[in-house]
């Protein structure tokens, strides 16, 4: 490694300023650019960027209030801007056929008519969304509203996204982009930097995980095996808080954590641990490093019993199943597909009617590639796997679910805001990009 771990500090994302506010909208004006960032001490890498920043900065929304954001694409390839986990009108998904042209801009309408939840903007251009997306086009939108405000959770500067990805650096620490390039990709960064050191303060922190990599799923445990606390996931709140050694989380996924660093004496390191691969442990198997000070005044937050109520989950009317299986490495294919079929933008795959509820059961046909299954519009249920019940994690609102080789998830979602189409895919996003994604139409 050309980085020694913990020597770079972590930074965390600018909040962006609206260039206007009305009685119910915020207008926000981003630019895509390609930057040279110092990634690696001492070196510069290209990157390609919302705003100059990697990730880009952060749009913080309230429900009910509408934000609209033009979007000027001053790449030299065509982009289009998907706000994950968010219920958008179609032409606003950024998952059509349209797209902003180099030198071009669009407009997107958010109209957060939905709870609060941690999404994520990221580049979803046909095709070439995995390669956009390795490059640097992601940043996060925290919508919040009064349900989560009215808790007393940590807010402010010690509410803070941790936004994990990896990397293939080369020796002049340019990215590498190769489809499917996932054992090469070793180098992990947090909100951009590697392995970075964080100094927190002895009191409770409110951790936004986003795991943004193409590929790789993170297994994350404090090296002294110290509580996490579960308090949300990809769609909100959880109910109730879970308390985890461990979590897990694929690419695409929130966690929303609470760590109470008053257990430590200030001083005292913790490293946050990565125990699954591809790559080398000395590599791969940590992330960063939290540096424990005095607390610099009484910590007054914490983390209710109850956090919130889900909605009932209504009787499902229709049923269906879907099949995840890309040809495996050393079978001379390189393409993916949903139901046998490689992703075609202008085929719809599936017509749903409005209003219903419908239980889907998303089976991974691979014998060893992990895959998960992100749906864009709705939230989710995750009823169980293989027949189990899911991880306390998944008890929430999910759009974004593993499927582990061989198994099946039954997950059931309600279909009642936009009509319109909408993709479904992996958000293993090289192989969605490698062809496993769908449409679904709802009418
Ligand atoms: Cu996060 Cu279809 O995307
Ligand atoms: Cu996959």
């Amino acid at each position: 490694t050309p980085v020694t771990p913990f020597t770079v500090p972590m930074t965390v994302p600018q909040t962006l300023r609206p260039v206007l506010r009305t009685a119910t909208t915020d207008y926000y004006s981003v630019t895509m650019h390609r930057r040279r960032l110092e990634i690696v001490p001492g070196s510069r890498t290209e990157v390609y960027t919302y705003n100059g920043d990697l990730p880009g900065p952060t749009i913080r929304a309230f429900s009910g209030r509408r934000v609209v954001v033009r979007q000027r694409n001053r790449l030299h390839m065509p982009t289009a801007v998907h706000l994950h986990g968010g219920a958008t009108a179609p032409e606003d998904d950024g998952s059509g056929q349209a797209v902003i042209p180099p030198g071009g801009e669009r407009v997107y309408t958010y109209p957060n008519r939905q709870p609060h939840a941690t999404l994520w903007m990221h580049d979803h251009t046909h095709h070439m969304e995995a390669e956009h997306l390795y490059r640097g086009l992601s940043s996060l939108y925290l919508l919040t509203d009064r349900t989560e405000r009215a808790l007393s959770l940590p807010r402010g500067r010690f509410d803070v996204p941790l936004v994990l990805r990896d990397a293939h650096l080369d020796a002049d620490a340019q990215l590498v982009w190769n489809m499917d390039d996932a054992d090469n990709r070793t180098t992990l960064l947090v909100n951009g930097r590697p392995w970075p050191r964080f100094e927190v303060q002895a009191r409770r922190y409110r951790f936004r995980l986003v795991n943004s990599s193409n590929l790789r799923f993170f297994l994350l445990r404090l090296a002294d095996g110290g509580d996490l606390t579960v308090i949300g996931s990809d769609g909100g709140l959880l109910e109730a808080p879970v308390t985890m050694p461990y979590l897990m989380i694929s690419p695409g996924e929130r966690l929303d954590v609470v760590v109470d660093f008053a257990r430590y004496q200030p001083g005292t390191s913790v490293v946050l641990q990565n125990l699954m691969g591809p790559g080398p442990a000395e590599m791969v198997g940590q992330v960063m490093r939290f540096d424990v000070v005095p607390a610099k005044r009484p910590d007054r937050t914490s983390v209710p019993q109850r956090l919130r109520s889900l909605p009932p989950l209504p009787t499902p009317t229709v049923r269906r199943s879907i099949e995840l299986r890309m040809d495996e490495p050393g079978s001379g294919g390189h393409q993916a597909y949903i139901d046998g079929k490689v992703f075609d933008p202008a085929r719809i795959d599936t017509t749903i009617a409005w209003g219903s509820t419908e239980e889907w059961t998303v089976t991974n046909a691979n014998v060893f590639m992990p895959h998960n299954f992100h749906m864009h519009l709705v939230q989710f249920r995750v009823l169980d796997r293989n027949g189990a019940p899911p991880d306390p994690t998944e008890s929430g609102l999910k759009d974004t679910v593993i499927v582990w080789p061989g198994q099946s998830v039954r997950l059931q979602a309600t279909f009642d805001t936009w009509r319109g189409v909408y993709p479904y895919h992996c958000h293993m996003v090289d192989h969605s990009a490698m062809g496993m994604m769908a449409n679904l139409r709802i009418v």
